[in-house]
């Protein structure tokens, strides 16, 4: 059983906290994806769990083993970099076969693992060119051929495509997921891409300064984000968070540029309570006729083909040039005057609502 267990693990450079305890479990053959900003501390943890940089405190197993103090090469681990950190003098082959050979593997059996591996990964042809020889995408396959070949318990893998152009990428993460599937090992991805963090794994982490801000489904994820940063990181466009305040009863949300959301179900425990509002792009709708909407500005219209982005600002008043800041996404080709009105509507059921003070999710 690969299981990965984390247990309060922390790291810190200097006097600088970088990983502030995180907790968890990874299952045998699950597939997780850690997502955060840049300098969250994503590379940080999943080198501490290959053992590429020390702990500064908690504690990792590896199929129940307390890895703390063992080398890489004993963690029965494999890693793949967003560089493919190649060997640029060797060739394809002897690139997938040098970790094997170190290993002191027979050379029968590191003919037959690198041949499977480069079956699996359809680069038979290229085994005798060296990687100087290759396209970026072929470059990762091989990167991901070394790591197959080893057998490993877990694959690490940090933003192995972000090299990799738009198209190539789509393509490779398509083949990630299916080869960790049919492969069936323990997997840990970090990325910044919203669709493979949406896309990749069984279970998504978002990572905020250090802190595990949430783990669940991706889905789960997207549907209810438990707090105000994790409801602005997933989603792109991201989620509108507009301040506002609940009235005297709880029944609805008055904006401070002008404008009430009613609630269906009203929220007296929360009566008077500052909240912030998060509503997605694709949920918010035109309102029609003589519905009471929220007032917008319209100040720019990006039409994508498949959607309409509308950036648009709340209220009456006079905007600038920066005042981005509420968009609306809407399917097909529209048509908007910039600097028009129009009114909006946010159906109930996909707001979102987070204490203001807290961030935290309120239900
Ligand atoms: N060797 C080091 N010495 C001091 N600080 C470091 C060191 N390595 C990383 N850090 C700091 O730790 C924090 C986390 O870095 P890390 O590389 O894990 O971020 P990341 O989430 O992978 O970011 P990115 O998305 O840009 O790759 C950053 O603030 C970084 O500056
Ligand atoms: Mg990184």
């Amino acid at each position: 059983m690969a299981q990965v267990l984390l247990s309060n693990v922390r790291k810190s450079y200097g006097d600088v906290e970088v990983i502030k305890g995180v907790d968890w479990q990874i299952n045998d053959g699950e597939f997780v994806v850690i997502v955060g900003p840049s300098g969250c501390g994503k590379s940080t943890l999943l080198r501490m769990i290959a053992g590429l940089e020390t702990i500064s405190g908690g504690e990792i197993s590896i199929k129940g083993t307390v890895v703390n103090k063992l080398e890489p090469s004993e963690r029965d681990i494999a890693m793949v970099f967003q560089n493919y950190a190649l060997y640029p003098h060797m060739s394809v082959y002897q690139n997938m076969a040098y970790g094997l050979k170190i290993k002191k593997i027979p050379k029968e059996e590191i003919e037959e693992r690198v041949q499977k591996a480069a079956e699996i990964l359809e680069i038979e042809d290229y085994l005798e060119r060296s990687p100087r020889q290759l396209s970026g995408g072929q470059r990762q396959r091989v990167a991901m051929g070394r790591a197959i070949v080893r057998q490993p318990a877990v694959f690490l893998f940090d933003e192995p495509l972000s090299n990799l152009d738009a198209k190539l990428r789509v393509q490779m993460r398509l083949e990630i997921k299916k080869l960790q599937e049919n492969l069936g090992i323990t997997s840990v991805y970090v990325t910044h891409d919203q669709v493979e963090a949406m896309t990749l794994g069984h279970r998504l982490a978002v990572l905020n300064e250090g802190v595990v801000e949430q783990l669940g489904t991706p889905i789960e994820i997207y549907e209810k984000p438990q707090t105000v940063f994790v409801a602005g990181f997933i989603g792109s466009p991201s989620m509108n968070l507009i301040n506002g305040k609940l009235d005297d009863e709880g029944n609805s949300i008055v904006l401070p540029e002008g404008g009430t959301v009613k609630l269906s179900k009203g929220k007296k425990q929360y009566k008077g309570q500052e909240i912030t509002l998060g509503i997605r792009p694709e949920h918010v709708t035109l309102a029609k006729g003589k519905e009471n909407g929220i007032e917008v500005k319209i100040s720019v219209v990006e039409q994508l083909g498949a959607d309409t982005l509308v950036h648009c600002t709340l209220g009456k008043g006079e905007t600038k040039i920066s005042d981005t800041g509420f968009v609306v996404r809407l399917s097909g080709i529209k048509t908007f005057e910039e600097g028009s009105f129009m009114s909006l509507n946010f159906a109930d059921k996909h707001l979102h609502m987070f204490d203001a003070k807290t961030g935290k999710r309120i239900e």
